[in-house]
């Protein structure tokens, strides 16, 4: 009895250990979650009281000015959403169709304390939502990135993703860069201390910077910064980094006290000791409000997790998502380190608008070669879809969906946006081309994600280079 006892307890604990990245990524963003984004439940929104507009600055289209317009009852309604939006049914069908993966898209607001409560509006709660969203993902085997998708200061213009729909773009200030910090250190600390977040593999700094880097002043320095925290957090915990040593030791288990303990050694600049020191009381009150005790005692031997734990995949859209001379984030890795990038043709400027010219243009994709030479390897295809800027029929579908999933696959693999969408009279048409779910119903998707429908589709448009 006891044997077999000890036994469970040791399979428990081996499925806790996820090695860092998985062979191929198959996976689906879990996209118009904890980061709404209105288009994509048109009629959900609409009953929660948003609006839609052109200019999704000009009505309420966004959380903030959805919260600004609701500040009474903003918290519940979110509530409601986080927890139909994504279900454990949901959780399940990820599980059934084999996928891997999925990214999970967060704003700077669900670390509460970072919101400046005076002029910025968003709702309170959503922690508690990824909290119980990664146990049911960590309890069917499915990895998860978390992203950065929303910055403080919001980081491009005129996005329902950034939470802001605004021209008013600030994340790009020391003020921000040190917010967007701390956001990294409580994040990196509970995937490594809260058992359900014991399936985070990745964490991602920054989704979708203005491409043109001249905008984007102090970039290069986040982005050393951001990896150096994370890696200051591993190190405080005892993960071993390759390449990286504390050069004080670390005399207790109280986590937030081994912080301060590092802080005042100087083994990380002083932004990253700053941010490390402006998420203690963070964590201090976390620890208590989702009850991980592990917070305050790592060493805990009911909870061992970290001892398991691999460093996280320090996760930057690649070097070529921008351009103007912009800073490349391999210079910035310490230990493993993963490039994401996104494709979409559905918004112009990639290929000419018609079959013919997208599987011409997919069925060359360079990209993966282009970023393994500047280093920025191995990438994956963090977000891509079957949208398009013509009517595109059935049989065309097959073929787009086959052949983007054999570009992807030449590099680390794919993530799909979204896993679903609204279906709704509203919504229309939107599932067919914008959700998983939807496009294994209708066949374009296959099965076993690893497959594709033909895989002869791109012969007829290789070009001999
Ligand atoms: C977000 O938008 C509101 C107006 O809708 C604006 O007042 C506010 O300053 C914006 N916040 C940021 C950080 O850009
Ligand atoms: C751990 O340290 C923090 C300060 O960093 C303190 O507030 C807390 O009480 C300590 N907890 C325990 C259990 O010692
Ligand atoms: C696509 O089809 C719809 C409805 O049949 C039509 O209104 C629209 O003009 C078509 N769009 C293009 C780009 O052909
Ligand atoms: C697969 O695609 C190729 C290239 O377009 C085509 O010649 C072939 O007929 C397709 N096979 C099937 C089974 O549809």
């Amino acid at each position: 009895m006891h044997g077999l006892l000890s036994f469970g307890v040791l399979l428990a604990l081996a499925r806790l250990t996820f090695a860092g990245l998985p062979d191929k990524i198959y996976g689906v963003n879990l996209g118009g979650w904890l980061v709404l984004e209105p288009w994509m439940l048109p009629a959900e929104w609409e009953a929660m009281g948003g609006q839609s507009c052109d200019d999704c600055s000009q009505c309420i289209g966004s959380e903030f000015k959805f919260a600004e317009a609701y500040p009474d009852t903003v918290d519940q309604k979110f509530a409601e959403h986080w927890s139909t939006w994504l279900t454990q049914d949901d959780v399940n069908q990820i599980a059934t169709l084999g996928l891997n993966v999925v990214r999970i898209p967060l704003g700077y607001w669900i670390v509460e304390p970072l919101v400046n409560r005076a002029t910025e509006h968003y709702p309170r709660g959503g922690i508690k939502f990824l909290q119980s969203g990664l146990q049911m993902l960590k309890n069917a085997g499915i990895q998860a990135i978390l992203d950065h998708h929303a910055l403080p200061g919001v980081q491009t213009a005129d996005q329902s993703f950034t939470g802001n729909c605004t021209s008013d773009v600030e994340f790009y200030t020391d003020y921000n860069y040190h917010r967007a910090l701390v956001w990294t250190a409580v994040m990196t600390s509970l995937s490594h201390l809260d058992p359900n977040f014991g399936s985070v593999f990745a964490i991602e700094a920054v989704n979708e910077p203005i491409m043109d880097a001249a905008q984007t002043p102090g970039y290069g320095d986040f982005q050393t910064n951001f990896v150096q925290t994370v890696r200051a957090v591993e190190l405080i915990l005892g993960i071993p980094v390759p390449g990286l040593q504390l050069d004080t030791s670390v005399s207790t288990s109280n986590f937030t006290s081994a912080i301060m303990n590092v802080a005042s050694s100087n083994v990380f600049n002083s932004e990253v000791t700053a941010a490390l020191v402006d998420a203690v009381p963070i964590l201090v009150e976390l620890g208590a409000e989702l009850a991980i005790p592990e917070i305050f005692n790592f060493d805990l031997a009911a909870a061992p997790l970290h001892n398991s734990r691999e460093p996280l995949v320090t996760t930057f859209m690649d070097v070529n998502w921008q351009f103007d001379n912009p800073p490349n984030p391999a210079d910035a890795a310490i230990g493993p380190q993963g490039y994401d990038n996104h494709l979409y043709y559905s918004f112009g400027g990639v290929a000419d608008p018609n079959p013919t010219a997208y599987l011409t243009s997919i069925c060359n994709l360079q990209r993966v070669q282009a970023d393994a030479a500047l280093g920025d390897s191995p990438l994956w295809f963090g977000e891509w879809g079957l949208p398009t800027q013509f009517n595109a029929t059935d049989d065309f579908l097959f073929e787009w969906a086959d052949a983007q999933k054999l570009a992807y696959s030449q590099g680390k693999g794919w993530i799909f946006w979204n896993f679903k969408v609204e279906i709704s009279e509203l919504a229309g048409d939107l599932a067919r081309q914008w959700s998983y779910f939807e496009g294994v119903k209708l066949g374009f998707l296959t099965e076993n994600p690893s497959q594709v429908n033909n895989a002869s589709v791109c012969a007829p448009y290789v070009t001999s280079s």
